[in-house]
Order: structure tokens, then sequence, then C-alpha cells
């Protein structure tokens, strides 16, 4: 199968090729097809924001397209910045500025536990949407720690190697990233559903 990855982030095509490579499944960039595409994220959920992206690259390339939306969600803050995350401190907002935001609104809060979430969705057709979710728990620190990373990654705290996940190398946050589990488990469904195949 052929497949259209939503997205021209070297770094996701990178982790999405090599969690899907043993499937059969043939990846193709937006730049291969010299297609550019901005879906606005205007849903209230990962979910209908991973949806709607997939469908209309799928609408614009009739390929099978697969497309991602993922964030922060923060347990004292309600599930906040959520689908928000990358513009949490408004329009345009950089990193430093979203994560000085969201250690502002931390202060005093005991309760730090908060998760980043990753929905993938592989639109097959316009009616045909398989969607997997990935998790991954930790808690929201004081101050920023660490250099690598983007986003929430230096005020990320990761219980399992105790180091935020910009202290940890790409390859060790991404051996353990929502974004992988989504693509595991986004995997395991299309083996069940006999789209794919692993050796
Ligand atoms: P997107 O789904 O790639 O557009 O990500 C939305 C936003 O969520 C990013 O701009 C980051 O603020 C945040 N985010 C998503 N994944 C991560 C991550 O792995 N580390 C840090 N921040 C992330």
């Amino acid at each position: 199968m052929k497949v259209l990855v939503a997205t021209t982030n070297p770094g996701k095509i990178r982790e999405i090729s090599d969690i899907l490579s043993e499937t059969g499944i043939t990846l193709v960039t937006p730049n291969e097809l010299g297609l550019a595409l901005d879906v606005e994220e205007t849903g209230a959920t990962f979910v209908e924001n991973a949806v709607s992206k997939a469908i209309s690259w799928y609408r614009a390339s009739s390929l099978p397209s697969l497309a991602d939306d993922s964030g922060l969600s923060v347990d004292a803050l309600q599930g906040r910045p959520g689908v928000l995350s990358a513009r949490f401190a408004g329009p345009g907002a950089g990193d430093s500025a979203n994560c000085e935001l969201l250690l502002n609104l931390m202060e005093g809060q005991k309760d730090r536990t908060a998760r980043f979430i990753c929905v993938v969705a592989l639109a097959i057709s316009e009616a045909t949407v398989i969607t997997a979710r990935g998790e991954y728990e930790g808690s929201i620190l004081a101050q920023p720690q660490g250099g690598n990373g983007f986003g929430y990654d230096p005020v990320f705290f990761d219980p399992a190697s105790g180091k935020t996940f910009a202290q940890l190398s790409g390859a060790q946050k991404n051996e353990r990233s929502h974004r992988r589990l989504a693509l595991m488990a986004l995997r395991q469904k299309l083996v069940t559903q006999c789209l794919v195949r692993v050796p």
C-alpha cells in the first residue's frame, strides 16, 4: 500500500517510516508529490484534527493519507493546553513563551501529572479513517531543564528515565514517545484488519 505521510517534518517522517517499514507500506511525502496544503486545526479534540487533516490530504492526493495531531494534557489544568498546545500563549507564540505560561499556571499546584498525547489517522477513503492513540505520562517540573527536543520537552519530566524529555537524545525520546505508541497501535490495527502484514 502506498501512503502519503501528511507532514514535511523530517524527524516525523523518519519515525513513521521506521515503525511502518516492515508492513510493506511505501511512504510518499507531500514534497515528492509537489503538494502543499495548509489544514487549519480547528477541532476540539486531537481525533477531530487528525481525521480532518488525513481526509484533506486524501482529497488532495487521492492516496491513503496518514496525519497526526499531538499535544500536552495537564491534569491540574483540566487537560489544557491540549489541542491548543502549539499556540497556548497566543497565535504565533514560540516554545519558550508556551512553556513560561504553563509554568506560571502551575505555580503552587500540587498535582503536576501530565501526558503527551498523539492521535494518528489514516484515511483510506473519504469514508474510512482508521485512528489510533498514544499517551505518555510524566509530570511538569517547576523549571525547564535540558536543551534537546522541542515544545514542552524541557518542562516534561519522564519518571522512567529520571530526566526531562529535553535531557534525552532524540533516539531515547522516540523510543518511548506518544507518537511511537500511536503508530505502533495503528500498525497493530492494520494487521488485525488484514490491511497489511508484518513478517
Ligand atoms: P503537532 O501535533 O506536531 O502540531 O504538535 C502540537 C504541539 O504540541 C507542538 O507545537 C508542541 O508544543 C506540543 N508537542 C507535541 N509533541 C510534543 C513533544 O514530543 N514534545 C514537546 N512538545 C510536543
